[in-house]
């Protein structure tokens, strides 16, 4: 049976990307760090739910190797992973390096997890989640920022490193997913008006971000179409965004992108 293990599986793109593989017939692994949040997905078929807090190195090994040795598995989606928005100025150390633990450590610990069963079984693909946020520049987005395009870089390396195995390394990218997205902090302070600019920029007049069940539908694809492709815009507000941003001059981009915050 084909499987697929990921992280921060108890809300959003990973738990509905847990629930439409179940349906597909795979084999799902969902992991969440409160497996009471699992309840209701545990009833699914063949879903296995395990403990994993990605702040927790001990934690990160135990489940990934139990996981490992009871199952073949064939997708790992590293997911789990939260936001925080606010002026570089007024982020304090401590939600800094929470940030980076979750977001970067913690998806490339577990990473290296898996590097040495994919390369032994010389197929499978490893997926992460990434963010819109890893190519656009947002204002009150340094670190979320700064820590997406980490773990993008990470995924476009250990692209090169695993391909002479056949294993794939893609990244899905959500750019305006109506999930829980955690913002423990929005702080708004000093950039009330170009924040609500901000937002009307993203959400590019739709009253609402689409759900998690079109993320679910393009990891799906990722991790079955056998192409070699590496980033997959997992949203169409973050299609529209990434196309329209990777087809222009960065330096063009960054003057209209000021006067939409700022100027408008
Ligand atoms: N939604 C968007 O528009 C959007 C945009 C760009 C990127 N993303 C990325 O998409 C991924 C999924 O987020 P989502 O939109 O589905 O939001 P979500 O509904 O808040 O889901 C986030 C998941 O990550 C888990 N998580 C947070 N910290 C964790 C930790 N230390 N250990 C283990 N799990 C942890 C959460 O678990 P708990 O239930 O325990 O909190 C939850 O399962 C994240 O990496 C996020 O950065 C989302």
């Amino acid at each position: 049976m084909k499987t697929i293990f990921i992280t921060g599986a108890s809300s959003g793109i990973g738990l509905e990307t847990a629930k439409l593989f179940s349906q597909k017939g795979w084999r799902v692994i969902a992991t969440m760090r409160n497996p009471a949040k699992g309840a209701d997905l545990a009833k699914m078929p063949n879903v296995v739910i395990m403990p994993l807090d990605v702040t927790d190195p001990s934690q990160i090994r135990e489940t990934c190797q139990k996981a490992l040795q009871a199952y073949d598995i064939d997708v790992l989606l590293s997911n789990a992973g939260y936001a925080i928005m606010a002026p570089l100025e007024r982020l304090p150390e401590n939600e800094i390096r929470k940030m980076f633990d979750t977001d970067v450590i913690g998806s490339i610990l577990v990473t290296q997890q898996f590097i040495p069963h994919f390369k032994k079984r010389r197929k499978g693909a490893i997926l992460t989640t990434t963010s819109l946020a890893a190519f656009i520049a947002f204002p009150r987005d340094g670190v979320y920022g700064a820590a997406k395009r980490a773990q993008q870089s990470m995924v476009e390396s250990l692209y090169y490193e695993l391909k002479p195995y056949g294993v794939a390394v893609k990244a899905m990218i959500p750019g305006g997913t109506k999930t829980n997205f955690q913002i423990p902090i929005n702080d708004k302070v000093g950039y009330e008006k170009a924040a609500e600019n901000q937002r009307e920029f993203v959400s590019d007049g739709n009253p609402e971000f689409p759900g998690p069940e079109e993320a679910a539908e393009i990891i799906w694809q990722a991790a079955t179409d056998g192409k070699d492709q590496v980033r997959y815009p997992t949203d169409s507000v973050c299609q529209k965004l990434y196309d329209q941003y990777i087809n222009s001059n960065y330096e063009a981009f960054k003057i209209s992108f000021y006067k939409r915050l700022f100027e408008s």
